[in-house]
């Protein structure tokens, strides 16, 4: 899991939770490149899940970790991407499933619902679960076509 690049994102509300995170990859040895917030000031979570969710969807991130203050948010602004499969865990079990059956290359948490421990334990267990293929593949490829047939027009990320 050492390559891995790691998009990662937060607002205010997750701030405090980004830093427990920072601390994290850090010690592990992850390389990720912080899109902010950089502090408690109020922000609004759509244009840092725009810039994570952007990033790993032109593949210069592998993966994206985004942190709002319930995850709901974030998640649901990351999703409008194309190719995100960004999924909210509130645990470890979530967290491999999530890689295990949706290949999630997004994980959202919520940083007032989410101690330091357990994100530490599900963006490990998350970052070392590998996707399962199979029936799954199918899923994800219904997803996709989900995709094609509603695509919104795309909106330039500059324009936005
Ligand atoms: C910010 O107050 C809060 O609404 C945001 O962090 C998030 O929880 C939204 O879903």
């Amino acid at each position: 899991m050492g390559r891995i690049r790691i998009a990662l994102g937060s607002d205010h509300a997750g701030f405090p939770l980004k830093k427990d995170i920072r601390k994290y990859l850090d010690s592990s040895g992850l390389q990720f490149h912080d899109f902010g917030t950089y502090s408690t000031e109020s922000v609004d979570y759509p244009d840092y899940a725009a810039m994570v969710a952007e990033s790993v969807r032109r593949n210069e991130y592998e993966r994206g970790i985004l942190v709002c203050g319930t995850g709901i948010g974030m998640c649901i602004a990351a999703n409008k991407f194309q190719g995100i499969r960004a999924a909210l865990c509130y645990n470890s079990e979530t967290a491999r499933l999530s890689r295990e059956h949706n290949d999630a290359n997004v994980l959202v948490l919520g940083g007032r619902m989410t101690n330091e421990d357990d994100a530490k334990e599900m963006i490990k267990v998350w970052l070392e679960t590998d996707f399962a293929g199979e029936r799954h593949l199918r899923r994800i490829g219904k997803i996709s076509k989900l995709e094609k047939r509603y695509g919104r027009d795309m909106v330039e990320i500059e324009d936005y």
